[in-house]
């Protein structure tokens, strides 16, 4: 995800420019730049790092004003975070932002360079913008060479460009990312969300896919292929602006749950290679790995144990998980063929990064699974394999977590495919329902919020909870339990169902809150034990099941959440909403600052 911002009219651009890109900042964050268009050019400056480092630098140069620009901050996808790779991108005709991922960036290049292009960048978005220049130097028309030059490209886009011989205009269309273009009486403006122009106008227009606007001072026109003039609907927003970059939602928590089906798609299609899963760069580390160590810290270590699961059961590669501050100091016995796996979402939690340079002194090779592109962990790693959750904002890890569990899926197919544990059609299915049913389960998990929010009554008040469960239960019951306490202030424990009668059991009294996760259905019987057990004790029991298993068992009489019947290695993600869900609205039924939980930071840079 990148914000792009634009502005014509008859007022200085920059000033709208800035606040417009400090409002998108919450989209990306690694590196921001500005195009300010003049009669005799344009002048460009962008730099890595946040949107205060622009602004110095800006300071510094003190430009001089102009009335038509366009900006962007950059969350990276192609090409590591850099002065050269940030946004907007100059070829000799234009110049360009753009959010999204250009798919045939390869192909387009080629033909590119053979024409005589150089790139400077090692971004897909560079590519794009001189096809763009190209098709504009053959019809001499911005519309056309838009319409043309998009026709030409596969993945998602959403452009903002200005031609230099033409410097009181700004061009925009989008694919599958969003942009809308907003009218004042000072002039128009173009922005990916809401939020950066609603100081300004709050009657938006959402472009359609594949219209092209022309943006001028004095209005805005919207053409359609093949070049005809059309009308576009505006409406009125009303949206606060800080209501507005949480896109309605109440917190950036809830409105990254939501975004899960979206990102799932999003991450699965860019490994999907003729339908399998494709790691590219890292498939010759997962030819030679006999056994995987995986490390993490937080729920990025809770989705390892997810991992461990799947690969241990579709693929029979021995894995073990190690909390990242207990690999960096513990002994480490590693046989040949081993393999360190590391998962975090911001790719900068410290302890993780120290795990990783651990296994790099002892001659292990390292793969990371990362969210942020050019990020300590996925520079240092020998290989890496990006989620691409977009930035994920609220302390709690939630969109990260889902996608980590999935990618771990599509490895663990993989992964049993290159130890022929299955055949390709089977791998083709497997990966199949990854690709084409877990979004659409997500969402019917999310339309369950009410009954999510009835069962909140019976724990928000509670003091102490346990969640409760065997198998890959007891790993989702570990995050399900991270997640309420950390934004809840509930005092929550993860146990195996099975252990209780260990010693725990002694800690149930009558009304202890306890929440059972049964969603494996090998485990029924065994799971539902434990559950008679802690009810003659007087615990009051929510359980969290599969459809099937709730009308297969004999559940006992007590608070449900039925979720909705999936293949075992799409199980783990959908459980995981509802759990998330669940840590949410208990959270904010007590009234609590759910995105910035007391003492926890989002990234854990320190030791
Ligand atoms: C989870 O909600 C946390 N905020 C935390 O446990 C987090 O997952 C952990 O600090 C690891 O972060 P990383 O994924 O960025 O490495």
């Amino acid at each position: 995800m990148c914000g792009i911002i634009g502005y014509v009219g008859n007022k200085s651009c920059l000033p709208f420019l800035l606040e417009g890109l400090d409002a998108l900042e919450y989209r990306g964050y690694d590196s921001a730049g500005v195009s300010l268009a003049y009669g005799d050019g344009i002048d460009t400056v962008k730099s890595k790092g946040k949107l205060a480092v622009l602004r110095e630098k800006l300071e510094e140069l003190s430009p001089p004003i102009s009335f038509c620009g366009i900006g962007h901050t950059r969350w990276a996808t192609h090409g590591e975070p850099s002065d050269i790779n940030s946004h907007p991108h100059v070829t000799p005709a234009l110049t360009l932002v753009h959010n999204g991922i250009i798919e045939n960036h390869a192909s387009i290049a080629r033909e590119l360079v053979e024409r005589g292009v150089s790139f400077i960048s090692d971004t897909d978005t560079e590519r794009a913008a001189y096809l763009i220049d190209l098709c504009y130097s053959e019809c001499k028309d911005p519309v056309e060479a838009i319409f043309k030059a998009t026709k030409m490209l596969s993945g998602s886009f959403a452009f903002g460009v200005i031609f230099k011989d033409r410097p009181e205009c700004i061009y925009a269309v989008r694919r599958d990312s969003p942009l809308i273009v907003g009218q004042s009486e000072n002039g128009c403006f173009l922005a990916s969300d809401v939020p950066a122009i609603l100081p300004h106008t709050n009657i938006c227009c959402r472009l359609d896919e594949g219209v092209v606007a022309e943006l001028r001072g004095d209005g805005i026109s919207f053409f359609s292929a093949p070049y005809t003039r059309i009308e576009q609907k505006f409406e009125e927003i009303k949206w606060s602006p800080e209501q507005a970059q949480k896109g309605g939602y109440a917190h950036f928590m809830i409105k990254e749950i939501h975004e899960e089906p979206m990102a799932l798609r999003r991450t699965l299609e860019h490994i999907n290679r003729d339908g399998l899963p494709y790691f590219e760069g890292a498939e010759r580390l997962l030819r030679e790995a006999r056994s995987i160590k995986m490390v993490a810290c937080g729920t990025a270590m809770h989705a390892c144990l997810i991992g461990k699961h799947m690969i241990e059961k579709l693929a029979r590669i021995p894995v073990s998980v190690e909390i990242a501050s207990e690999f960096r100091y513990g002994e480490q016995i590693f046989d040949g063929g081993s393999l360190t796996l590391l998962l975090s979402q911001s790719g900068e939690t410290a302890d993780t990064v120290a795990a990783l340079r651990r296994a790099k002194e002892l001659g292990i090779p390292t793969l990371a699974i990362v969210n942020v592109f050019g990020s300590t962990l996925a520079r240092e790693a020998d290989e890496v394999i990006y989620t691409l959750a977009g930035p994920e904002i609220s302390v709690a890890s939630t969109k990260a977590y889902s996608l980590q569990c999935a990618i771990l899926s599509a490895l663990a197919i993989s992964l049993s495919l290159i130890r022929g544990r299955t055949d390709e059609e089977s791998a083709k299915a497997l990966f199949g329902s990854l690709l084409s049913d877990l979004p659409r389960l997500v969402d019917e998990v999310l339309a369950k919020e009410k009954e999510i929010v009835r069962v909140t009554d019976k724990i928000y008040s509670a003091e102490h909870l346990f969640y409760i469960g065997r198998g890959i239960d007891y790993y989702l019951a570990l995050e399900a339990s991270l997640k309420l306490k950390e934004i809840s202030y509930i005092h929550s424990e993860a146990y195996p169902s099975g252990e209780l009668k260990h010693g725990t059991i002694s800690l149930v009294s009558d009304g202890t809150p306890i929440v059972a996760l049964i969603t494996d259905s090998s485990l029924v019987e065994k799971s539902l034990l434990a559950v008679h057990e802690v009810i003659s004790r007087g615990a009051k029991v929510t359980v969290i099941c599969t459809d099937r298993i709730s009308r297969e068992h004999e559940l006992p009489e007590c608070e449900k959440i039925i979720l909705p019947d999936a293949p075992e290695h799409l199980l783990p993600v959908v459980t995981a909403t509802a759990i998330q869900l669940l840590a949410y609205f208990t959270a904010t039924k007590k009234g609590l600052d759910v995105d910035k939980p007391r003492n926890l930071a989002k990234s854990v840079t320190v030791e």
